[in-house]
């Protein structure tokens, strides 16, 4: 298992929609996850090498109730980026959060940046 980043971000005002720096591009791993503290929430971040691209995913896996999707391994299933989650195994686009086994489920994406090396996700509300 990768460690856990935890960021903690301090709110400096109670804005509707803002980008959060959360880390630096440097610190996330090739084709690997690292779980984010943002305002209290929990964002997973995955860099795709490859592509050279992050994604924002929730960190929460609403099937175990268990903040591990960070933890997921990304891949690409049938022509869709996806996250697996590393219980069960369900797994999730990481551009819809749509959940490709269970209609009914599906994760919040967050819109992320690279700003000046810095990696910056799009808060709008918990
Ligand atoms: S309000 Fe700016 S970082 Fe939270």
């Amino acid at each position: 298992m990768q460690p856990l980043l935890l960021r903690i971000v301090i709110s400096e005002g109670e804005m509707m929609t803002e980008w959060v720096k959360v880390c630096s591009k440097s610190e996330l791993p090739d084709d690997s996850g690292v779980g984010a503290l943002v305002h209290g929430h929990q964002i997973a971040l995955f860099y795709q090498a490859e592509l050279d691209r992050v994604f924002a995913i929730d960190n929460h896996d609403p099937v175990m109730d268990a903040n591990v999707i960070c933890h997921g391994i990304i891949g690409d299933l049938k022509g869709q980026w996806v996250v697996a989650s590393p219980l069960l195994k369900q797994h999730y686009n990481l551009e819809t959060g749509q959940c490709l086994e269970k209609s009914e489920l599906r994760l919040r994406v967050w819109p992320v940046r690279v700003c000046q090396d810095q990696i910056e996700v799009q808060w709008a509300g918990a």
